[in-house]
Order: structure tokens, then sequence, then C-alpha cells
């Protein structure tokens, strides 16, 4: 017991209370599932066996005790996975509730990831190396094993708090938002959000929770299977920042969401960025410029939408595209254009995985290497870290410069940035950016430390006929105060 952490909670946890899209807009996200993340010192890093769909034996404290990790490749937030009290019952066909999303009493904290303390003292350790603590939330569903489930012990006890059962019929808009997701096996009970009681009781416990924890914001699950208007006094009763999951590339339907909280996953540039970057792949460059437009036109505001490539629903991009320059151009997207970057757990080391359960393996088998994936998140972040904290690049919005059948230039506050498909062995191919800069203007690409020269009118040009990489672009004024690509400054003995 530390004698000081009561006055430290207060401290850190009263400090940073109600974080809003605006304080989120800048920030990077690092999410992980806490089974999965780190293990406590001595137990036994080959015995997670990602096919049995088990506790694997990861929790707050040892989330805690790793963040040097997702720290120092720049961070400045961790979206945990949920933290409710799951379904205890016997074994299912699809394993244990090692992943946290099976909830059954919400009021109580999942004592396989650790006490009330140890979740404290996380979101604290947080706050003291000044990053956000973001939980996932389910509320449009709890799990059970059956149609007709006995709810005494859950924090819903009355089946009419719940909707009816019935599978969805995934074309009816209703039965998306009323019938339960899951199947019979596995039934996901759906609760009736429209009931004044169940939104009352939400919203109480979803305020007591942000509160006792110090939640900095939320990512809620299944957004897109509840009526809208419940998320909007949802949300006003957590008081924080709201992410959520509306799975699919229909820009009207995920904007809409955007009217009853902060920001959605951004699914559809998801979707886009695979059909333009995998290897092999349809190279669909110039749908994902279309779609940038679309959702820079159709969202109330893009510049806080959650850029992704990898989630626990989604392919690893390893195993969609084995080639590390396609990971590496569609990545540089996620941080170089409008919105929040997330990085699932694991993206950074190149794990593969197609689908659940093999997306959410054990992060510790990678001995937490420096690899090159994680070297460029490090440069990613660092270059966006200073560009939100001195620039108005959290706000402002990315113009795109030119698209050709395998190259996509853009540009976001003076920033051009220059991406392909066509992987890494190299190819007699350019792509030329046409820049607003002057002839001979300096900068200077971070990733390889080169500086390119601007021609007549503006235009860069990368080749590709030694190698394939992508190339961010920064003007000299920039970079000497990002502190990136040191060994191009030969003046530096006078500065600090
Ligand atoms: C992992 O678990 C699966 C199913 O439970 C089993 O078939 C497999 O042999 C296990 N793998 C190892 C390496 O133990
Ligand atoms: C849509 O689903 C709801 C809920 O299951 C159902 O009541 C309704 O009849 C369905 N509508 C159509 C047109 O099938
Ligand atoms: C490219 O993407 C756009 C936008 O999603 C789509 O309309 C178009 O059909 C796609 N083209 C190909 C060849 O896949
Ligand atoms: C990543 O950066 C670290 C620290 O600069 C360095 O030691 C390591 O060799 C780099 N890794 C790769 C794969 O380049
Ligand atoms: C950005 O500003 C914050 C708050 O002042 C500071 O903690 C952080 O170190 C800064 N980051 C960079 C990269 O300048
Ligand atoms: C590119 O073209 C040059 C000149 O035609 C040729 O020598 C070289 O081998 C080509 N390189 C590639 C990667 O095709
Ligand atoms: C330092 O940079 C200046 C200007 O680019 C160049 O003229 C000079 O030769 C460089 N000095 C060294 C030691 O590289």
């Amino acid at each position: 017991m530390f004698h000081l952490s009561p006055w430290i909670f207060l401290v850190f946890i009263g400090s940073t209370l109600a974080a809003t899209a605006d304080q989120w807009r800048g920030r990077a996200i690092y999410q992980l599932i806490t089974d999965r993340y780190a293990l406590p010192n001595g137990a036994d890093a080959n015995a997670c066996n990602v096919t049995d769909q088990t506790w694997c034996g990861g929790t707050w404290l040892t989330i805690k005790d790793n963040l040097d990790y997702i720290q120092n490749a720049g961070f400045t937030a961790v979206w945990i996975s949920p933290v409710s009290q799951n379904y205890e019952g016997p074994r299912t066909v699809y394993g244990d509730a090692y992943h946290g999303y099976w909830i059954a009493d919400a009021s109580q904290l999942n004592s396989h990831f650790g006490t009330s303390d140890d979740l404290k003292a996380l979101s604290a350790e947080l706050h003291r190396r000044g990053m956000y603590l973001m939980v996932d939330i389910v509320a449009n569903n709890v799990m059970a094993t059956s149609t007709t489930p006995d709810f005494s012990n859950y924090m819903f006890k009355e089946p009419t708090q719940y909707h009816p059962y019935c599978p969805i019929d995934w074309g009816n808009v209703t039965s998306v938002q009323d019938c339960w997701l899951g199947d019979t096996k596995v039934t996901l009970p759906d609760l009736n959000t429209e009931d004044p009681t169940v939104a009352s009781t939400y919203g109480t416990w979803i305020n007591n929770l942000v509160q006792e924890y110090g939640i900095d914001g939320l990512r809620i699950d299944a957004a897109k299977h509840v009526q809208a208007p419940f998320w909007a006094s949802f949300c006003a009763s957590a008081g924080v920042f709201c992410l959520g999951e509306v799975f699919g590339d229909d820009i009207p339907t995920a904007s809409s969401y955007q009217q009853v909280m902060d920001s959605v996953l951004n699914y559809p540039l998801y979707d886009a960025i695979v059909q333009a970057f995998s290897i092999p792949g349809p190279a669909n460059v110039s749908g994902l410029a279309a779609v940038m437009g679309q959702i820079q036109n159709g969202f109330e505001d893009s510049t806080v939408l959650g850029n992704f490539l990898e989630n626990q629903d989604v392919p690893r991009w390893h195993s969609l595209s084995v080639d590390p320059q396609s990971l590496y151009n569609a990545m540089v997207l996620t941080f170089m254009s409008d919105g929040i970057p997330i990085v699932y757990y694991g993206q950074e080391q190149s794990l593969d995985g197609t689908a659940d359960p093999y997306n959410r393996g054990p992060l510790w088998t990678s001995g937490y290497q420096q690899t090159a994936t994680y070297n460029l998140t490090t440069t990613l972040n660092k270059l966006r870290n200073y560009l939100v904290n001195n620039t108005n690049w959290a706000q402002s919005r990315t113009q795109v410069l030119q698209v050709t059948s395998d190259g996509l230039a853009i540009m976001k506050e003076n920033i051009v940035t220059i991406m392909t498909n066509i992987g890494s062995p190299p190819q007699n191919t350019s792509v030329f950016a046409y820049t607003s800069w002057p002839n001979s203007f300096s900068s200077t690409d971070i990733l390889s430390c080169k500086q390119y020269a601007v021609g007549s009118g503006g235009t860069v040009e990368v080749e590709y006929s030694k190698g394939v990489q992508p190339v961010i672009l920064v003007p000299d004024d920039i970079l000497e105060g990002s502190k990136l690509c040191r060994q191009v400054d030969n003046t530096s003995s006078t500065s600090d």
C-alpha cells in the first residue's frame, strides 16, 4: 500500500476529468485487449494458445507496469477492452470471455483483470504521464447462452428490460437495432434502451464509472445496434469524449451517429484504404481519394474520426498483405490525414491473424522489439505530436494533390505526404505531387532524412527505381522544431 496514493488520485484524476472532443482531436490512441497486452513477472510466456479462446493472464496492473513501450512510441492515449464483469458460466462453443465483451453485471468490475484499486492505479499512472484513458463500453447488449436467459445476476434483472429475442435481419434497420446479435449458442440479449428506467440506470452507471476511475473517453461498442437518440443522453451523462463503433463503409449511416456522439471509428476510410493499399488487391487509389472527399463532406467533423488499419474485429494487416511497404504506406495515411490515429496492439510487431480469435494474439511473444514498424510509429507520432502542439494540424483539413493508379499525394498544414501501393520491389515509376511550394523550397522526408528539391510549378517527384517507401516532406522551419532528422542539421552545437 502506498500512503500517498489517495492524494495522487485526487490530483491526477480530478485534473483530467471530462476530456472533450477538442482535447482528443490531437491525441494518438494505442488500442489493446487487457488480457493480451502484458504478462505478470514470472508467468509462462509460451502458455497462451489463441485457439483455446481463454484467459492468458494480462491485467490492468500489467498494462500499468508496461506503459513505457506505448509512451515511447509517442502515443498519448490508451484504449483498453471492457472493464465490466462478464459471463462466468461453463465454457461456451466460442470459449471464455477473455476479451471482456460478454457483459453480465455491468455494475461490477471484471475480477479477471484486477481490483478497483488496480484500475485506479492504471488511470493515475496514465494521467501522471500526461496520457488519456479510454475504456471500451458495451451497452447495446449483455451475453447469455440461451434465448430465454436468467438475468437475476445481471445489472438489468427483468426480462422486460430487454427486447424480445429475434435473430437480426440485416436489411431491416429496426431489426438491426432491436434483435439480438450473436447466435443461439452465445446470445447477446439486446437491452430495451427506449425504456426510461434502462436509460436512466445506464446514465447513472456511466457517470459513476467515468468519475470513479478518471476515464477520459469511451469507445462505444455496437453503436449501430441501438436507436441513436439513446447515445445523446448516455454520452451527456458520461461527460467525456465518445467514439462509436458503426461497422460498415456507408458514409451516410456512419455520419448520422455524429449527431448523437462526438465521433465514430472511420470504417469508411478503413475499407477504402484496404481497397487501395493491400497487395494483392484492386489498387483502387482513385476510390480512396473519392472516399476521403466524401468523408470530409459527409461528416459534421471529419477531423475527430478514429482512423485505424486493424482491430479485434478485422484481419491483421499482415494477413491481408505480407509486403511491409503495404503496411507502411497505409499506416502513414492514418497518421498524416484528418482524424485521430489508432494503432491496435501488435500492429507495430506485424502480428498476423485473419479473424477472431486469431487477430487477438498475445503481444509478449514478440518480445516488445523495436521493430521497423515500431520505429516508424514512433517517428509518425513524434512529428504529429509536434504539429498538434505548434500548428493548426488537428483542425486543418487534408487536400488531395495527386491521384495516380499507384500513388496518392496529399497535403495537410504544409506537410506533403506521398504514398504508393506498388510494394517493396523497386519499379521504374514515379509519383508527382503538385504543391504550392515555390521553386527550390527546401523540405526533408522525415522517414529517409533526405532533402527533396521542388521543381518548376511546385512539382515534387518521388521515384521508386531504387526502392519504395512512403515520403513525408516537412519544410525546414517545422523540421527544426520537431527535432527529427537531426543528422541533416549540421549547426546544432549551440542549440538546446
Ligand atoms: C491450442 O489449442 C487447440 C484447441 O484447443 C489445440 O488443438 C492445439 O493443439 C493447441 N496448440 C498448442 C500448441 O498447444
Ligand atoms: C423489421 O424488423 C422488426 C423487428 O424485428 C419487425 O417488427 C418488422 O416487421 C420488420 N420489418 C420488415 C419490413 O420486415
Ligand atoms: C473504387 O472505389 C470506388 C469508391 O469506393 C468505387 O465506387 C469503385 O467501384 C471502385 N472501383 C474498383 C475498380 O473497384
Ligand atoms: C529502431 O530504433 C532503435 C532505436 O533507435 C534501434 O536501436 C533499432 O535498431 C531500430 N530498429 C530497426 C529495425 O531499425
Ligand atoms: C505537446 O504539449 C504537451 C503539453 O504541453 C507536452 O506534454 C508534450 O510533451 C508536447 N509534445 C511535443 C511532441 O511537443
Ligand atoms: C529502370 O530503367 C532503367 C533504364 O531503362 C534500367 O536500367 C533499370 O534496370 C530499370 N529498373 C527497374 C527496377 O526496372
Ligand atoms: C552544413 O550545411 C551547409 C548548408 O547546407 C553546407 O554548406 C555545409 O557544407 C555543411 N557543413 C558540413 C560540415 O556538413
